[in-house]
């Protein structure tokens, strides 16, 4: 009935799109401006600048672990494989594990796993490894696991290795429901700062949805917006509901006439190749759908996310744009967003106060105070959220994790990996206790 209920609000949706098609196309004319480099602004791409958002996130992350005096082995990686992920075919569908080897990245699933996650492993693999060869990072041998879906695995205290994956739910005092170890996504780099012209954009909210995507539960932030935003609703004179889907084909269509700019970064046509693939694709449950380009919200003075499943993926790329960004409260968190301020970065929602904090920050009286507040988030995107910072992330997630597992470890656990076939997900499972190097020793 729900599912039902949410189809109707879709259909609502896009009925809504024709009514502010001329809107849309009138704000389309004002040109969207891409920006690389941004003179005076650093970005994060050494450890030692990455260190606040290390602090925030991922040594805390870590520290669960630190802390236990349970032993991190192979075998606890390949037991929880078995028992956990192994013992849900929804969890089995969407884990991979990752093997760095002398500088190669690979990526191995089940043979089941769902194509629809591919993106999201296929994404960590190629940019770790396109950043390896560039020199930009050097990664240990290692072998973890990597939680595709939308969804934190490690409820307190079951894992028995640290998990990566790309959400979790996180308290307002940064205690965390989930001992998932936050690592970036790679799928949707949001490289380059968006602008538009203060005097070009339109004097309104936007906010974009997958009209096929869940509205979640009553008084959430995407019901309220799907049903008071809809045509006749009471905050249809200051936000407009945009398509999602549309909105990517539409780039993806841009980009491929030479327009240029569309993906906001990383490789150009691959981008552009997802974005055409995800404009025609269902929502996938698990997993937060593909974020409209930040391109199309840049138009709007305020652009609006609301977190769906699971935290709302676009919101980099929003944070880079040069709209003020209201963000519906939520516990759901990235990597990123125990370093991000409410109040500093973006302004934080309740549901219920949307129109009002949408009315308000078109006032003159308040522009100074937004100015502000849309630079800083533009600065921390510059800084800390291109795909280079990304992959730095990682490699220290993995010199740190590997670091669980005692000195060599993992170095000699991987040289006891097959090396004359590819690898599989039967080898990870087979993983002993100690590395026979070290078993040697023991001896
Ligand atoms: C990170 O945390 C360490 C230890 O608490 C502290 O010494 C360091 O100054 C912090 N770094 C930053 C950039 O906040
Ligand atoms: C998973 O399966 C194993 C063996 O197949 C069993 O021992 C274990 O209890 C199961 N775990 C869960 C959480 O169901």
């Amino acid at each position: 009935m729900e599912l039902a209920a949410a189809r109707a609000f879709g259909a609502c949706a896009l009925l809504f799109l024709a009514s502010v098609a001329s809107l849309a196309a009138a704000a389309s004319l004002a040109a969207v401006k891409y920006v690389s480099e941004k003179e005076g602004w650093q970005r994060a791409w050494t450890h030692e600048a990455m260190e606040p958002l290390y602090n925030a996130s991922l040594y805390p992350d870590l520290a669960v672990f630190r802390s236990r005096i349970r032993l991190l082995s192979g075998l606890g990686l390949a037991n929880q494989l078995r028992r956990y992920h192994m013992n849900s075919s929804r969890i089995k569908r969407g884990t991979a594990v990752v093997v760095v080897r002398g500088g190669r990245v690979t990526g191995l699933t089940f043979e089941d796993f769902n194509p629809a996650f591919r993106i999201r492993l296929d994404s960590v693999v190629s940019e770790l490894q396109r950043h390896q060869d560039a020199g930009a990072i050097r990664l240990e041998d290692s072998v973890f696991i990597l939680n595709t879906r939308d969804v934190p695995v490690c409820s307190l205290g079951y894992c028995l290795v640290p998990m990566f994956s790309p959400v979790k739910e996180v308290r307002p005092g940064g205690k965390s429901y989930n001992e998932d170890l936050l690592v970036p996504l790679m799928a949707y780099p949001a490289d380059q700062l968006v602008v538009v012209e203060p005097g070009d954009k339109l004097p309104r909210g936007g906010i974009a949805i997958h009209a096929d995507e869940p509205a979640g539960s009553e008084g959430s932030c995407r019901w309220f917006v799907r049903k008071f935003a809809k045509p006749g609703g009471a905050a249809a004179e200051w936000i407009d509901v945009l398509e999602a889907g549309q909105l990517l084909k539409q780039a993806a269509a841009e980009a491929g006439g030479g327009g240029g700019g569309g993906g906001g970064g990383g490789g150009g046509t691959e981008a552009r190749k997802a974005m055409e693939v995800a404009a025609g694709e269902r929502p996938v449950s698990g997993m937060a759908a593909y974020p409209a380009p930040a391109a199309a919200l840049a138009r709007y003075r305020v652009a609006l996310s609301c977190d769906a499943q699971a935290a709302n993926p676009g919101l980099a790329g929003l944070l880079a744009s040069n709209s003020l960004v209201l963000k519906g409260r939520s516990n759901w968190a990235e990597y990123y967003y125990r370093l991000l301020k409410d109040g500093e970065h973006f302004i934080e929602f309740d549901s219920a106060f949307a129109t009002e904090m949408v009315k308000t920050a078109m006032l003159k009286s308040q522009a100074a105070k937004y100015a502000s507040i849309v630079e800083a988030a533009q600065r921390f995107a510059y800084t800390y959220l291109s795909q280079r910072s990304r992959a730095l992330y990682f490699e220290k997630a993995i010199s740190e994790y590997n670091k669980l597992f005692g000195e060599g470890y993992m170095k000699a656990t991987v040289a006891d990996l097959p090396a004359d076939r590819p690898l599989s997900m039967s080898d990870i499972l087979a993983l002993p206790m100690y590395p026979s190097a070290w078993r040697q020793g023991l001896a």
